[in-house]
């Protein structure tokens, strides 16, 4: 079975205005590759009904399942600042194929567990004291989660639900091969390499180290970590367990082209098992 790895596509941000560009280079590259599945590891958008209907779209233009955990930017209430991340968290477990509401069976063997994880500032550098990363600002620029996700929780609070959640669904399938989605980063590898001017601060709304420490713990059943957030493409192994951050990104980011389906073929990953 081959599955299809992407994330952060961030379609209001790189659909051509008015046109569904994404969507259809996305749409026509699943098709292509013989994509079975595929996985979506957050940041559609920043409105959870455009990431719902890009959601349905996707299944339908490359008549493949989607597995999607939200990213943090899907959970933000810019378009409705009276409801919660809570709230917007349950709005897109509408979708079926989000697998927050519950851990997806592929067959007999293999599971996709996943949400989407949080941050504890523990990927930021010892340098700031942890009052000053609550307050997510610095040098002249907030880290947007503070004002659009609202929790109604620190931070810490919010990994630590998350964390929770993932550990007690990865001990119920441990006798399982797993494949295990977060939007978050879990592992230090991916952060933003230090030291650097503003990502010493800021790495550490990027994810927590606790879930490198839970990957460790079941090195035989953690079989592929996906990650999006940090607008990376980077793999690398630990032990038995490959882990995948395959960002898309913001149009200005993009490495070989502004086109969008020259861009997401190269981006575009799959896996096979
Ligand atoms: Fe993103």
């Amino acid at each position: 079975m081959r599955i299809g790895v992407i994330s952060d596509v961030h379609i209001d941000k790189n659909n051509v205005k008015n046109e569904r560009t994404i969507q259809e280079a996305l749409g026509r590259i699943v098709q292509e590759t013989g994509t079975d599945l595929l996985i979506i590891a957050g940041d559609v958008s920043n409105n959870y009904a455009t990431t719902l209907s890009f959601l349905e779209e996707i299944e339908s233009r490359s008549g493949v399942d989607c597995l999607f955990v939200p990213g943090n930017h899907d959970l933000w209430n810019i378009d409705y600042p009276e409801k919660d991340a809570w709230s917007l968290y349950r709005h897109l477990q509408k979708f079926k194929g989000n697998i927050t509401a519950a851990p997806y069976h592929i067959n007999e063997e293999w599971v996709v567990i996943g949400d989407v994880g949080w941050y504890d500032f523990s990927f930021g550098s010892d340098k700031f004291a942890e009052v000053h990363f609550q307050e997510m600002k610095y040098n002249g620029r907030i880290w947007k989660d503070k004002i659009y996700a609202d929790w109604g929780l620190s931070a810490a609070e919010v990994h630590q639900f998350f964390y929770q959640k993932l550990r007690n669904q990865i001990e119920q399938h441990k006798d399982k091969k797993i494949i295990l989605v977060t939007h978050v980063v879990p592992h230090e590898n991916f952060i933003v390499p230090t030291p650097h001017q503003v990502w010493d601060y800021f790495n550490a709304f990027l994810g927590s180290r606790h879930y490198s420490d839970l990957i460790a713990e079941f090195p035989h059943t953690i079989k592929y970590a996906i990650c999006g957030h940090v607008h990376y493409r980077k793999q690398f192994r630990l032990g038995e367990t490959s882990l995948i951050c395959n960002c898309l990104g913001d149009k200005e980011e993009w490495l070989h082209s502004k086109e969008a389906y020259e861009e997401i073929s190269h981006t575009y990953l799959t896996i096979e098992i």
